[in-house]
């Protein structure tokens, strides 16, 4: 396992990524709208992963409603996995609360599943298995 990527919500995705560009020097390798998320992701490189910009497609998103409560700021942490199936049962075996029972479609063609905070010490937990 390793970490995959940090997400961090924010509620302008022009405004951030121009700040990690001439802050930080940053550039997205991809910026995807995700519909069933209700996000548009962009993803910084970062080393071997990645700091990925979360922004709310509207109101109803449920990155909306967490900006709302608590303001921009970190939303997950992405583990990497070679075997999602296995990761999922492995989990849902030691007492975890997913939030996905089974993978799904996420962004860049990767299958993922997200594990419930309540379970992880108060930190949303992504699980990706990456694609190609
Ligand atoms: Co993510």
């Amino acid at each position: 396992m390793r970490i995959d990527h940090v997400a961090i919500a924010v509620s302008s995705l022009d405004d951030a990524l121009e700040t990690f560009r001439t802050v930080w020097g940053l550039e997205p390798d991809r910026v995807e709208r995700i519909e069933s998320d209700g996000v548009t992701e962009a993803m910084l490189p970062l080393g071997d992963s990645h700091l990925q910009l979360l922004e709310p497609t509207g109101a109803e998103s449920t990155v909306a409603k967490f900006i709302e409560r608590r303001g921009e700021g970190l939303h997950h942490i992405a583990i990497g996995v070679d075997d999602i199936d296995a990761a999922l049962a492995r989990l849902r075996e030691g007492g975890a609360r997913l939030v996905d029972e089974a993978p799904r479609p996420g962004g860049g063609g990767h299958r993922v599943a997200f594990v419930h905070p309540k379970t992880t010490s108060g930190v949303l937990i992504e699980l990706v298995e990456r694609h190609g």
